[in-house]
């Protein structure tokens, strides 16, 4: 019997790639997802042809969070309320998704014997870092709603594996890109900026462009997570899966301009409430025990996010 592997989040942006490559690797694959930032259209060829189901459900909901977990080997666990100011604007939604929809799956997975949760987490968890590169023993002052929501998710899971009730890994993704990235109001930078560079208008930058960020590709993460569902030494552990690269967003900026051959303005404003300043990550442990090896440069990844953006106007 393959193992049967439940993904929470799985129709959302990097949940879709995860079931894409768990997919590939023949897992037979359930996802869990209420659809209100993911869409069906990234999962539906995996529906289609019989590869992978979907419940429609809420993590809040506990009834559904119990049967959905029925039958299933691992839960990967990525549903979640991600964007930081929303987060800010609605601390009690935050923490309901994020806190008791974590509880509902951790306290189901043990009723259920599930062999492995692994958590995904955020950078976030380490504010603004007094060092960098940012390591796992980096300590955490998260500076917004989102970012306390997901340590306390992280705290709960060390809780549950510490009294020996679950095995848990614990993945801590940094600035993630890649197709699918949905577009609004509350985008990652590089979303917004490809945008702005296809309707030719300036881009944004929100501080002086200094503060830096380690962005990693899409399928550099979706192999980190495959990996965590393989490995026993990863157990009990926490990991940084980024690209351990810092990038200015004055330097992601002049790349998309050079990339895109424009010479659109730079307009820079106020920083927004709940940005960290500068953030790269160590990933030797993630490299030693899981053995994650990121392979898109992000020239590479952002040409080819451009490339496949063109081709769909
Ligand atoms: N995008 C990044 O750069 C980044 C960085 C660090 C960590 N993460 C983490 O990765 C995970 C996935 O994020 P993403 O960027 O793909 O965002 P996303 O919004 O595309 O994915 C979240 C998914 O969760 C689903 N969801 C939200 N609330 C739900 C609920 N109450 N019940 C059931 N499903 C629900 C959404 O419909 C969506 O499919 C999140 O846990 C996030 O904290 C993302």
């Amino acid at each position: 019997m393959p193992t049967k592997i439940l993904v929470t989040g799985g129709a959302g942006f990097i949940g879709s790639h995860v079931v894409d490559r768990l997919v590939d690797n023949e897992y037979d694959v359930r996802i869990f997802d209420n659809l209100s930032t993911g869409k069906t259209e990234n999962i539906q060829k995996h529906i289609t042809k019989g590869k992978a189901e979907l419940i429609k459900g809420d993590i809040r909901d506990t009834l559904a969070v119990e049967k959905s977990v029925k039958d299933v080997d691992v839960i990967i666990h990525m549903a979640a309320l991600v964007s930081v100011p929303l987060s800010i604007e609605n601390p009690n939604l935050t923490f309901d998704i994020n806190l008791l929809g974590t509880l509902n799956l951790l306290r189901a997975s043990v009723k259920n014997q599930i062999d492995k949760f692994i958590y995904i987490s955020t950078c976030a968890v380490c504010g603004n870092p007094e060092m960098l590169p940012v390591t796992e023993q980096t300590p955490t002052n998260p500076i917004s709603t989102y970012a306390e929501s997901k340590l306390i998710g992280e705290r709960y899971c060390f809780g549950f594996s510490d009294r020996l009730l679950l095995k848990t890994i614990i993945l801590r993704f940094f600035n993630v890109y890649g197709l699918r990235q949905t577009m609004n109001d509350y985008s990652g930078v590089i979303t917004r900026f490809i945008e702005r560079c296809i309707q030719k208008k300036p881009l944004i930058i929100y501080g002086d462009g200094s503060q830096t960020r380690d962005f990693v590709n899409v399928m550099d993460v979706a192999e980190a997570v495959l990996a965590s569902v393989r490995s026993r030494a990863g157990e009990g552990e926490v990991f940084n899966i980024a690209s351990g690269k810092p990038t200015s967003i004055n330097e992601l900026a002049k790349t998309l301009l050079e990339l895109t051959g424009t010479d659109l303005e730079v307009i820079y404003e106020s920083p927004r409430t709940g940005d960290i300043k500068d953030s790269y990550a160590d990933i030797s442990k993630a490299k030693k025990l899981l053995g994650y090896k990121p392979k898109v440069s992000l020239p590479d990844g952002l040409r080819d996010l451009l490339k496949q953006r063109m081709a769909s106007t």
